[in-house]
């Protein structure tokens, strides 16, 4: 056990009793005091696309504009309100941000009267059985239909499905009269958007903010002792978004119980300094609350925990001293305490360093009562952010080897799925990935702690933009009154994650054009984010403000979008209107000699997997257009990985920029997934060309460029493009070949293209003058003189058969848990067929279903539930659900004309 050494108490506050509580801890529950009660299952859902019930947040511009293909960075634009005939809601909902507000005198007051009362959906008595049943997480869009029109209500940027409208979820919960004297708190992780809830007909409050979480307190409207209703509106704007935000309460949802005295919602906050492998200082603060009507006296105990890894069993490490605080009746206090850990099992990011937590176990007593119990995961790790080293974990420098994420789980929509974001997260560990950007909203909260695990870096962003609106109807309208609610229950969410390393408050916001007075909000943002937490440093994404604009002095850290390789500089990009700049590394470096750089998005190269588009360009970066890199008819863009959005700049293009600047602590690729929306430079289709990965999860070529950067010391070599080409006999198609290696040679049916060598400031082998003939092409690749990796390809024949491979052979039948099936198109030697596009029909027996199928084009319109999915490239993906409490096997099988049938097996149990 680690040796604890006593610290002075540094709240005044607090009395130190010198007896450790180990004996006490060891009898009780982990959790006793509180009750946290997953209430996912077993909702009514209706959705209507008027309005319909006269009830809105707040009135809303008109919409003049409502091009969603606008250029992802032209400068933002401010909104003009028109008025509203509907009833406005906003100042009973309002309230429920005042535990956010530090001025106590800006907090909202409720008006009388109950708005919403007449309306039937949220009276007790309204009879929902006609209503739709549903389980939670709840995507009401995903499952489609797609908009197909040109001018369909949801364009491409916002995913072509149904987003838009208002929506109401109902639910009946019972509330036991034995807990007549205990606080009952509704705890939504996050709801798209404008969420009012109603309780037993009465309006309880609500959060706009459709990324944030947010608690509401049920107790005054509570019936102890029976039924409660629960109803909660929806209202999801369309032209709110520049990418598929999705719909619903899409999160998971709970119902939290404590006795007066408690420790507060996300109360309490654990900080480490002087952190060395010998010994580490864990700081704790806990905001206790007494929300009972007499005074009392607490005794709070703190214990650290770690959990033996292979029996799963909890062990106590070491006390904090234990606090005895006097509250008075509706009043609050802190207690902050601190430890020190001898020989600390510290938390670094993998694959050099380990993940390690412990957990914080908090105890509050009345008398000898044992009254809530509450659990802060957390790690120890130190960080420092070196303007010339980057970022350095643990004494240790790391290089930031990082993508952009957005919210949604490809074919699923947005509704939380714990799998398919660990499945998210392992492709992108495969790929050699250490961070995450959270682009540009908070996640789910099980995604950090999957990060905190798995050990990545995170950077945990809040928003896209402020006053300065990017479509019509977006965050910008709630900006004024929501910013500050927003960015503390943000950070007093996420604040004790090890992963979390940044704060940041803002991507391309419009104030980086306004000059000080857009330095002005910033500053006033980050000052917030600060008085959160002044542990981690803060970021607001830059593609425009330069070094000599007042924007960048607002924050800790020099946060680039592509100004760092070089915006629209390259001669392929030559005439595009648009930000233009030259890299700006040197200029911010030398400005600012003490913040560090990095390079929050780099890239957007766009690309459809398996698609490749002639001539190809003799440049080493290009923007896609419909006569070079593009297929306009088919939406497909060319895989070659040199094409790019207008402001864009290949991975070659930014990896030289990166080598050429190392005091840069690295980048954020955009993006590390394909995701529903933003479909650059096609929207008619329904999701984005930029991801490394598709949006069924298959890796497209450029996943081996990055391997070949970021995991230097996997052999391996990939060619591209594949080798069936008939039609293209004679034909100049260009060779390249994806590794580490620094020297290559290439063979066409057993004859040299020639040896190359990489030369500095190279990262892909290109032999561009290679003519099609059928056969077989080999690469023979060399690191330092020695072989290194070879790999051949060869021209497939006629599709004869499916082959089926699921990513895990058992899953849990627990009705959450989900078995994702790739299926490839073979031709009779057991090579797949890169053009086949087989139209296949899925099947499933045994207790499971099939939720959704894809393949990964993001110009296929099939609505995602669909059994039936083409093969794109010679491939298809179907998603396969457990069913709870239903073990057994599961044959999923694929069909389709003129080919041989295939199945695989999953256990569920
Ligand atoms: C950036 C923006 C991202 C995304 C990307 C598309 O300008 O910050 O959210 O739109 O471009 O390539």
């Amino acid at each position: 056990m680690a040796k604890l050494k006593r610290l002075p108490l540094v709240s005044f506050l607090a009395i130190l009793i010198s007896i450790p509580a180990i004996a006490q801890q060891k009898k009780e529950k982990l959790t006793a005091g509180r009750e946290r009660i997953n209430i996912n299952k077993g909702w009514m859902f209706y959705r209507y696309d008027d309005k319909g019930d006269n009830l809105i947040y707040d009135e809303r511009p008109a919409v003049y504009n409502k091009h969603d293909d606008i250029v992802a960075d032209s400068r933002p634009a401010q909104a003009n309100f028109e008025g509203t005939s509907e009833k406005v809601l906003k100042k009973w909902i309002l309230p429920s941000a005042n535990d956010f507000i530090a001025d106590a005198s800006k907090h909202y007051l409720r008006p009388a009267g109950n708005p919403g009362e007449n309306f039937p959906f949220v009276q007790e008595g309204f009879n929902d059985r006609q209503w739709q049943h549903i389980d939670l997480p709840h995507d009401w869009a995903a499952k489609g239909p797609f908009y197909t029109d040109t001018n369909a209500v949801v364009g491409g940027g916002m995913g072509r499905l149904p987003v838009q409208g208002v929506a109401w979820y109902r639910k009946k919960i019972t509330i036991p009269a034995a807990d007549k004297s205990r606080f009952i708190y509704f705890d939504i992780d996050g709801a798209m958007s404008y969420a009012m809830v109603w309780l037993n007909g009465k309006l309880v409050g609500g959060w706009p903010y459709g990324y944030n979480s947010f608690r509401l307190d049920l107790t005054p409207y509570v019936k102890f002792g029976g039924a409660n209703q629960i109803a909660i509106r929806l209202d999801n704007p369309p032209n709110s978004s520049r990418w598929y935000p999705g719909s619903g309460l899409y999160r998971n949802v709970w119902l939290t119980k404590t006795n007066a005295v408690q420790v507060a919602q996300w109360g309490t906050t654990v900080q480490t300094s002087n952190v060395s492998e010998s010994a580490a200082t864990v700081a704790l603060k806990i905001n206790v609350e007494n929300k009972g009507n007499k005074d009392q006296q607490v005794k709070v105990v703190t214990g650290i925990y770690n959990t033996d890894n292979a029996s799963g069993v909890e062990k106590l490490v070491v006390n904090f001293p234990v606090s005895v605080i006097h509250i008075d009746d509706h009043a609050k206090q802190s207690v902050t305490n601190q430890v020190v850990l001898s020989h600390p099992a510290l938390w670094g990011p993998l694959p050099q360093q380990t993940p390690n937590l412990y957990t914080a176990v908090t105890r509050l007593y009345v008398g000898s009562q044992l009254v809530d119990t509450y659990r802060t995961p957390f790690g120890i790790r130190d960080i420092k952010f070196d303007p010339v080293k980057g970022v350095i974990v643990n004494g240790r420098q790391i290089r930031i080897q990082g993508v952009n994420q957005h919210n949604d789980l490809g074919a699923l929509g947005v509704a939380f799925n714990a799998r398919a974001t660990e499945r998210q997260l392992e492709m992108l560990r495969e790929l050699g990935c250490n961070a995450i950007r959270l682009a540009h909203n908070p996640p789910a909260p099980e995604l950090l702690e999957m990060t905190d695990k798995m050990g990545f870096l995170v950077i945990d962003e809040v928003f896209d933009c402020w006053n300065q609106g990017k479509t019509p109807l977006d965050f910008h309208l709630i900006f004024p009154e929501w910013y500050e609610a927003d960015i503390r229950s943000f950070i007093r969410r996420d604040k004790n994650h090890p992963s979390i390393i940044a704060w940041s408050f803002g991507n391309e916001v419009g104030e980086q054009y306004t000059g000080d007075a857009g330095a002005d909000v910033a500053k006033k943002l980050a000052g917030i984010v600060k008085d959160e937490d002044s542990t981690r440093p803060t970021a607001a994404s830059m593609n425009y403000a330069r070094p000599n604009m007042p924007f960048p002095e607002s924050t800790d850290l020099i946060s680039l979008n592509y100004q760092g390789e070089g915006i629209r500089d390259a001669p392929a990009y030559a005439g595009l209107k648009g930000i233009r700049t030259s890299p700006l590394y040197p200029a911010f470096h030398s400005k600012f000699p003490q913040k560090m750089i990095v390079s929050s998005e780099t890239a957007s190269t766009l690309s459809t997997r398996g698609t490749y588009i002639y001539p190809v360009t003799k440049e080493i970066s290009a923007p896609v257009n419909d006569t070079s890199g593009g297929d306009p008819r088919h939406r497909y863009v060319s895989a070659y990985e040199l094409y790019t959005a207008q402001f864009g700049a290949s991975p070659d293009k930014v990896f030289m920029s990166q080598d050429k600047h190392p005091f840069v602590a690295g980048e954020f690729v955009w993006s590390g997934w394909d995701y529903i929306g933003e479909p650059t430079p096609y929207y008619s289709s329904r999701s984005s060309y930029s991801g490394i990965i598709d949006l069924a999860g298959f890796k497209k070529d450029r996943f081996y460029l990055y391997q070949s950067r970021w995991r230097p010391d996997l052999p391996f070599a990939h060619i591209l493009p594949h080798w069936s080409w008939s039609g293209r006999e004679g034909k100049i198609t260009p060779v390249h070949v994806f590794s580490s290696a620094d020297e290559a040679e290439l063979f066409l049916n057993g004859k040299s293209q020639g040896r190359i060598r990489k030369s500095a400031f190279e990262y892909r082998f290109r032999w561009d003058s290679v003519k099609y003939q059928p056969g077989q092409l080999k690469v023979i690749t060399y690191k330092n003189g020695q072989l290194w990796a070879t790999e051949t390809i060869k021209t497939a024949g006629a599709a004869s058969k499916l082959a089926l491979m699921s990513d895990r052979k058992v899953i849990k039948a627990d009705g959450y848990d989900l078995s994702f099936v790739t299926v490839k198109v073979l031709d009779e030697a057991g090579d797949l067929v890169p053009g086949a596009n087989n139209d296949i029909q899925f099947s499933i027996t045994g207790p499971g279903e099939i939720v959704a199928t894809d393949n990964g084009d993001p110009s296929d319109l099939v609505a995602f539930p669909s059994k039936r999915r083409k093969a794109f490239s010679g491939m298809a993906l179907v998603i396969i659900k457990s069913k709870s409490g239903q073990p057994g096997n599961l044959i999923i099988k694929a069909e389709s004309t003129d080919v041989k049938p295939g199945n695989v097996i999953v256990i569920t149990k």
